[in-house]
């Protein structure tokens, strides 16, 4: 089954470029809040490094989500898009002085730390200001997620966080400091997760740790889990909106939170992922010695992820009936990584037609470089194509 797209208006537009589909992005996003809503105490914060097309980032914003920022870049983009700063989170290994000194002049909810050094610039630019830093520690928890090596980020041997044998230390340092507030944990485990054994196993991590902060009569205000969820890459039309009701209700089942504690999530891939589509023209077909290749006008500065971590992107030509044949379909630039899939039966593909590279919407038009010097890709949604 192909997606339907609305491709009279496509043929009128420059390829490539990225199409979003806003009902779906609208029923996902309601799906997130009926689900999370559930629970009474469930934030989700829409993880702005997913994509942060000011388009896509009105829509997400009027369903009421928070936004998780990693940078001084992305909070302002948050801001332009109208989030309420009280609903923003700071994450970074690498917070400069000027984005620390951003975040504190919008007054945003939290900060997640991620290293003593970090937290004394912070407290020493929140002093200068006469304001105090909310703050979480973002605790490495160990924890594998079964991904790609390059996106699991809660192992021992990751940079991020700090680790768990730190965590009195850094919570006795933070308490003796005068201009940050220390209310929460933070955890990120990793992305493209579908195992929700995954999630489970943070959980019981992160009940043993909270154990250990009763034991010193510390409860937390707030406990962040970060994001993760998975999408279904192989059918972008089987399961369009991701599996939200079991991961919600797997922390409500595994994740012991005290009454007064809220839980947060930093949502991105499964907010936007199967929304998002890059549609782009084939500019040739060549017969190679044993092969064919379709040769399309988007490459892998437009969407890197095929090249960057060999990930599969669902391909369509969706201007074709004929029966299919086997392609490579690849791009114009000058690497031989940009292949976006190999050995791919599609319906016969001619000079002219428009092929959709499917769930696109996260991590793909955010990624686009100008490599090549070639020019951004554009990007329309259903709303502007009726
Ligand atoms: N919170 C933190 C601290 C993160 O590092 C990330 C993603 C998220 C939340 C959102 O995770 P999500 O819900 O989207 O899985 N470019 C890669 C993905 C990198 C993810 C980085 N961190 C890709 O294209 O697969």
């Amino acid at each position: 089954m192909k997606g339907t797209f609305p491709v009279n208006k496509f043929r009128e537009l420059e390829t490539p470029f990225y199409y979003y589909d806003t009902n779906l992005l609208r029923n996902t996003l309601k799906t997130i809040s009926s689900e999370a809503g559930k629970y009474g105490k469930y934030h989700v914060h829409y993880a702005v490094k997913a994509n942060a097309n000011p388009k896509i980032l009105s829509i997400i914003r009027e369903s009421g989500l928070g936004a998780d920022c990693v940078s001084g870049g992305e909070i302002k983009a948050a801001i332009k898009a109208g989030f309420p700063a009280g609903k923003i989170v700071f994450a970074g290994v690498g917070k400069t002085d000027k984005e620390i000194n951003l975040a504190l002049d919008y007054d945003i909810f939290c900060f997640n730390v991620e290293s003593v050094p970090e937290l004394e610039v912070i407290n020493e630019l929140a002093a200068a200001k006469n304001k105090t830093a909310r703050i979480a520690f973002r605790i490495n928890p160990d924890v594998g997620a079964h991904t790609h090596a390059n996106i699991t980020t809660g192992l021992a041997e990751n940079k991020f966080g700090i680790s768990m044998k730190d965590m009195d230390y850094v919570i006795d340092r933070a308490l003796e400091m005068k201009n940050v507030k220390f209310c929460g944990l933070h955890f990120h485990i990793g992305s493209q997760i579908m195992d929700m054994g995954d999630f489970i196993a943070l959980c019981n991590r992160i009940n043993e740790l909270q154990e250990k902060l009763y034991a010193r009569q510390i409860i937390v205000e707030h406990i962040n889990v970060g994001g993760g969820l998975g999408i279904d890459y192989m059918h972008p039309n089987r399961q369009a909106v991701p599996a939200f009701a079991e991961y919600f209700e797997t922390y409500h089942k595994h994740l012991r939170l005290r009454p007064q504690q809220t839980l947060h999530f930093e949502l991105g891939r499964s907010v936007v992922g199967q929304c998002g589509s890059l549609i782009t023209k084939v500019i040739y077909v060549k017969q190679g010695t044993n092969k064919q290749f379709a040769i399309v006008d988007a490459g892998m500065t437009d969407l890197i992820r095929p090249a960057l971590y060999q990930a599969y992107h669902k391909i369509e030509n969706i201007t074709s009936e004929e029966p299919a044949e086997a392609y490579d379909v690849v791009g114009p630039i000058c690497e031989s990584s940009d292949v976006f899939g190999k050995a791919i039966d599609l319906n016969k593909a001619r000079r002219g037609d428009l092929f959709a590279i499917r769930s696109a919407g996260a991590y793909g038009e955010i990624m686009a470089s100008g490599y090549n010097c070639r020019p951004l890709p554009q990007s329309y949604t259903s709303d502007e194509l009726v």
